[in-house]
Order: structure tokens, then sequence, then C-alpha cells
């Protein structure tokens, strides 16, 4: 079968794959046109859904530098090579006012989503480099450009991330290897599980096509991102917000 997204021979580790964003990525991949191999990597607790064609499955807590140096290698070993990177494990916290969230819940908020994507950029990026080719994506969040109320720390890390992205971009760009960031909006995911209904209806108020993203609307748009045709744009951050983003 044709192979227009290029992505077949895209070897692809996939962070966060059990579920949401980055299990409909791994599907994505997995799927009739794509046909590639790949690693899906999650913490040891993660609930999977039934494996897929092409996957290998690896733990990894982006937290701990010695859990991703392994899983990378893992990777490398499983795929031979690794292509491109996709970086979907994040956590939102409890959506509070700014006054009741803990130091400690504001650090882990970065820890996993901030420190997490410099952790995992760092064990994957000179390899890439030296192969002269790679494909990096981590997923920010409107939060992250717009700041969003009662997400604190959550807005903080998701704008750290940008700031992360646009350094990389701009210190590999000479390499092959681009560095880009997906900003969703609201997406149907367990992760927006923690938002009552009542900010649920407000998020969606704020999106003018009314409704949520789908996982499988991120996937598409990450798949082009990490494909060979994606070769000119790096330090970019690519919105789907359904219209919301305003910058
Ligand atoms: N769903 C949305 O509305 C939305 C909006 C904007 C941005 N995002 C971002 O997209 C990414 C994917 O989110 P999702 O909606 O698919 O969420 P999700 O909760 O469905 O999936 C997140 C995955 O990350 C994994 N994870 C959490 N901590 C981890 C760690 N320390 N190490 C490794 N994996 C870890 C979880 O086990 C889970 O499988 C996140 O970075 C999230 O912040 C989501």
């Amino acid at each position: 079968m044709a192979d227009p997204t290029g992505l077949a021979d895209t070897r692809c580790l996939v962070v966060g794959a059990a579920s949401g964003i980055g299990d409909a990525v791994a599907t994505l991949l997995a799927g009739a046109s794509a046909g590639a191999e790949f690693v899906a990597a999650d913490l040891p607790t993660a609930r999977w859904p039934d494996p897929r064609p092409g996957e290998h499955r690896v733990d990894i807590d982006v937290t701990d530098p010695s859990s991703v140096d392994a899983a990378v290698a893992a990777a490398g070993e499983a795929l031979g090579r690794i292509d491109a990177v996709v970086n979907c494990a994040g956590v939102l916290g409890r959506v509070q006012p700014s006054s009741h969230e803990t130091v400690q819940e504001f650090e882990r908020l970065l820890a996993v989503n901030l420190t997490g994507a410099f952790i995992l950029s760092r064990a994957v990026l000179p390899a890439m480099a030296a192969r002269g080719y790679g494909r990096l994506v981590h997923l920010s969040s409107t939060a992250g450009k717009e700041g969003s109320a009662g997400m604190t720390g959550y807005s903080a890390a998701k704008a750290g991330v940008l700031g992360l992205v646009k350094a990389l971009a701009r210190e590999y760009a000479d390499t092959g290897v681009t560095v880009n960031a997906i900003a969703p909006g609201t997406v149907e995911t367990p992760l927006i599980a923690a938002m009552s209904e009542r900010q649920r209806a407000e998020k969606r108020r704020l999106i003018p096509m009314g409704r949520f993203g789908l996982p499988r609307e991120a996937a598409e748009l990450i798949a082009f991102v990490i494909s060979p045709q994606a070769s000119f744009t790096t330090g970019a951050v690519f919105d789907l917000s359904g219209g919301r983003a305003t910058y």
C-alpha cells in the first residue's frame, strides 16, 4: 500500500502511549496506512489497551533520568534506530485556585510536564544529531500560551515547554533534527476527567468550533510533524484548539 505519510519507515518512540493522545498516535502508527514498528512507553503502573501491530512496550518515568535512559536504550535496541520521539507524558493536577495549590503540587506539575520533557530531550537528541535526522515533538497546551485559570502549575509548565522547544530547535537547527510543540486546547481524553461538568462547559464555551478535539485529530497533526515531509519547520507551535488559540 502507498505510504503518503512516509511514516512506514519512521522508527518512533511514543511516550505516554497508554492513554489519550499518545494512545491515538500509537494506534495511528500501527494502522494500515503507516504499518510502522514503534515503541510505546508509559509508567509501569499504566493501564494499557490491547497490544497493537508493530508495537514494542517499555516502561518509562520521564521524571527519572535513569528510567528515561533505559527506555531510550531499549527503544533503540528494539527498533534499530530512533527517527522520531513523541512525548505525550503529562499530568493536569487538580483544577483549583492558585492559593490552594501546594508547592509540592506545583513542583510535581513542573517535574512531569517540563523537566520530564527536558530529560527526554537530552536523552534522544545527541544520537539523532549524530545520524543527521530526527523529529522530536513535545505536547504543550493552550494553557501554556494563554494561561488557564485554576491551572497555575500546569500553565507554567506548558509555557516552559514552549521555551524548551524553541531553545532546542535553534541548538539543533543545522543537524537535520527538528523540535516542535503541539498546543492542544481541550481534547477528549482521561486527562480532562479531573474537570467538573461546569469546568468542561466553560472550556467548551471558549472554543469557536463548539466542541472538544478528538485524540485522533491530535494524532493526525503529530503524524505530519514527525514525517520526513515536515522538513523546514522547527521551533514551531502547532495549535490544535478548534479556533480557540488567538496567536
Ligand atoms: N487532553 C487535553 O485536553 C490536553 C490539552 C492540552 C495539552 N494536553 C497534553 O497532551 C499530553 C497528552 O495528554 P492526554 O490528554 O493524552 O492525557 P492522558 O492522561 O490520557 O495521557 C497521559 C499519559 O502520560 C502518562 N504519564 C503521566 N506521568 C508520566 C510520567 N512521569 N512518565 C511517563 N508517562 C507519564 C500517563 O500514564 C498517561 O498514559 C499531555 O502532555 C497533556 O498535558 C492535553
